[in-house]
């Protein structure tokens, strides 16, 4: 579904991504994780079209978003995917309604009321109906989480991106994210990127997990088998220990 091929980045004389392959599988939901700083966030915006590799290639569907050159080539490829931004990334301006309703209305060719029909019944399933008349600010961050996903599924993507789905977040609320996350998998069923540097938490939404380290992906596998890796780098995150081969900052 997402191939990312031989991928490149530096900002100035800082290396980041040296030489990333990841092949996301449909209908899967796999976690990219690492310790802060690594590229996460960068590997995402990577494949969104935001940002551009120095080198290599990101295919979303079979189409290449890095050769796309105009920000409507890129535009026509971004509509299969939907993206869950770290901190819910609402419009405070704009009602819990009009925050669902934002990606609809760009879309050529949908009448009013079927945007409208949509709203609701998107609304409907995430529980959110109450809100909607509501603003960002009057609602508690569990339900912001909730609009930030209704916005996100709207447009009915084939690949839903997350990037940290609990920052800022305590366990409680981080823990409902999760939920959230399988519930809308089990009844949308899109294809999942997840990254998080929350272990093992994120395994409970994951299929798969590859590991980034230095610029590269240094461990890949489901959930159990980099539980079940030797690598000292792995145990070192997966235990959260300050001591081994990962530098703390
Ligand atoms: N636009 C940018 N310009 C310069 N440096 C950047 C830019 N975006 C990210 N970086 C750097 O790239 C590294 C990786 O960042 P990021 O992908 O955000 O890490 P994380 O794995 O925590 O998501 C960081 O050192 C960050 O400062
Ligand atoms: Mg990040």
């Amino acid at each position: 579904m997402i191939s990312v091929r031989n991928i490149y980045k530096r900002f100035g004389s800082q290396v980041v991504l040296e030489g990333v392959t990841l092949d996301i599988e449909p209908g899967k939901t796999t976690a990219v994780v690492g310790p802060s700083g690594v590229g996460k966030s960068v590997l995402l915006k990577l494949i969104m079209g935001i940002m551009t590799p120095d080198r290599g290639e990101v295919y979303i569907g079979g189409e290449n978003m890095t050769a796309a050159r105009t920000e409507r080539a890129r535009n026509d490829i971004r509509r299969s995917l939907g993206v869950l931004f770290q901190s819910a990334a609402l419009f405070d301006s704009l009602t819990i309604y009009d925050n669902i309703a934002f990606s609809l209305r760009e879309r050529v060719g949908l009448s009013a009321t079927k945007a409208h029909s949509k709203v609701l019944d998107m609304a409907a399933s995430l529980s959110l109906t109450p809100y909607l008349q509501n603003f960002p600010e009057q609602v508690s961050i569990g339900i912001r989480k909730r609009v930030g996903m209704a916005r996100a599924l709207i447009t009915e993507p084939k690949v839903l991106l997350v990037d940290e789905p609990n920052t800022g977040l305590d366990p409680l609320d981080g823990q409902e994210v999760y939920d959230l996350i399988n519930a809308c998998k089990n009844q949308w069923g899109f294809t999942g990127l997840v990254i998080s540097h929350e272990l093992p938490e994120v395994f409970q939404v994951s299929d798969r997990v590859a590991m980034i380290l230095k610029g590269a992906i240094i461990a890949e596998g489901t959930p159990a088998e980099l539980t079940a890796s030797q690598d000292p780098a792995v145990q070192q995150f997966l235990n959260g220990r300050t001591d081994g081969p990962i530098k703390i900052q």
